[in-house]
């Protein structure tokens, strides 16, 4: 059995920790009497950039060792048969008669995902598949992307070479907005398909054009996990996505050019302080602001500047508790106790919110003593055992034998 979604510590060389693609062709060997392809990809790390993609704003996650793998291979009919390293059961769905709308089963990324290359012309054939994920499920850290990809991957197969990457993260993402149901952005499917080892993207999700920002030389990621599970968050989300687009309704009829609120400029929402539902103007000043601190974070990265990236995580941080309203008590406690640790360079909470992780930069002699001070103190102040990850930056989706 593969290894399960607990694993304390993610260390960037611990070999223990990444699974063995030969391991898991083993096992699909056993269950289906075949050899299969296998296919990979990664969940990600937002470093800043929080609730803006869907406002064709500007985000800058990178991908990290945490993958989704697909082992798969073809069947003489036309069904796929799902199976998982992690839950029980197999799931056979016709390709002729597919469901088009969520089921409730854990496979609903996969169907989405089939669903959506069916209904887009994409010849699919009959397969067995067999799933192993080692993204935390629920943790921020887009266990659904990197399922979604692989998937995409595995299904396309050798096919998928005339399909570009970023052509594959909108696919992935049609299928959660259409079949799974969450109104989400890019941002995780795109750097799930395009991360790069040692960076993240700064991408900008109007145009897609990205460019990668190198992850400064000495500095570690380290990503704490509260164990709060993000579960409730997706009637949540979409109401923060509702409030968006009554915004972007407000500013649209002062002027015609603004499509997202990527469009309106900060002297446009301060002239408009008191002509706003509050939630609704403090939904919009989170995302107008978040975009500039997510451009000036990677200027700052780039120059090297990390007082100023300390500056501007905090400060996101602060907005998506105060004015976007999706931190929790628990994400607080957890950023709050980086604050005077040794090597620390900012921090904040990463993905969704509700729960989660939060991402730390952290000086790479100080990454262990940081990550078991900062679990000591998270526990002392909450009763529950963190779960900390040392990360690095990786390389987006592929296939891997
Ligand atoms: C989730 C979504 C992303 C993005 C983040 C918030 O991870 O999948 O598209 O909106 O939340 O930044």
């Amino acid at each position: 059995m593969w290894r399960g979604h607990s694993c304390p510590r993610l260390l960037p060389d611990d070999e223990s920790q990444t699974v063995n693609p030969s391991q898991l062709a083993q096992h699909f060997e056993t269950l289906f009497g075949q050899k299969p392809a296998i296919y990979r990809a990664p969940g990600r790390v937002n470093l800043i950039g929080e609730h803006t993609d869907y406002n064709d704003g500007f985000v800058m996650p990178a991908a990290i060792a945490f993958s989704t793998y697909v082992a798969i291979a073809p069947r003489s009919d036309r069904k796929l048969s799902i199976r998982s390293g992690e839950f029980a059961g197999a799931h056979e769905f016709s390709l002729d008669n597919f469901p088009d709308k969520r089921t409730g089963l854990w496979c609903d990324y996969i169907l989405g995902v089939a669903s959506v290359l069916n209904k887009r012309g994409y010849e699919l054939k009959g397969a067995n598949l067999l799933i192993h994920g080692e993204v935390p499920i629920g943790a921020g850290l887009s266990s659904s992307a990197a399922i979604e990809v692989a998937s995409a991957l595995a299904l396309l197969g050798p096919s998928r070479q005339q399909i570009p990457l970023p052509q594959i993260a909108k696919l992935c993402r049609q299928a959660e907005n259409e079949f799974v149901g969450a109104r989400v952005g890019i941002m995780d499917q795109f750097v799930s398909c395009m991360g790069k080892a040692g960076h993240a993207l700064l991408l900008d999700c109007r145009s897609l054009e990205f460019k990668f920002a190198p992850i400064p030389a000495g500095i570690q990621i380290v990503v704490c996990n509260t164990m709060v599970k993000h579960e409730l968050a997706s009637n949540a989300y979409n109401t923060r996505r509702e409030q968006c687009e009554e915004g972007i309704r407000f500013f649209s009829k002062r002027d015609p050019a603004i499509r997202a609120l990527r469009d309106v400029s900060i002297e446009m929402l301060n002239e408009h302080t008191k002509d706003l539902p509050g939630a609704v103007f403090n939904r919009c000043s989170h995302v107008i602001h978040e975009n500039q601190r997510t451009l000036n974070t990677a200027r700052a990265l780039g120059e090297g500047n990390l007082d100023r990236v300390r500056d501007l995580m905090n400060k996101s941080h602060r907005s998506l508790r105060d004015l976007y309203e999706v931190s929790c008590k628990e994400l607080d406690i957890m950023v709050e106790c980086a604050q005077d640790l040794p090597g620390f360079c900012g921090g904040r909470m990463t993905g969704g919110g509700f729960g989660g992780c939060t991402v730390n930069l952290v000086r790479e002699e100080n990454a262990n003593e940081f990550a078991a001070s900062i679990a000591e103190r998270y526990q002392a102040k909450t009763g529950i055992t963190p779960h900390t990850y040392l990360c690095s930056a990786e390389d987006g989706a592929q296939q891997v034998s």
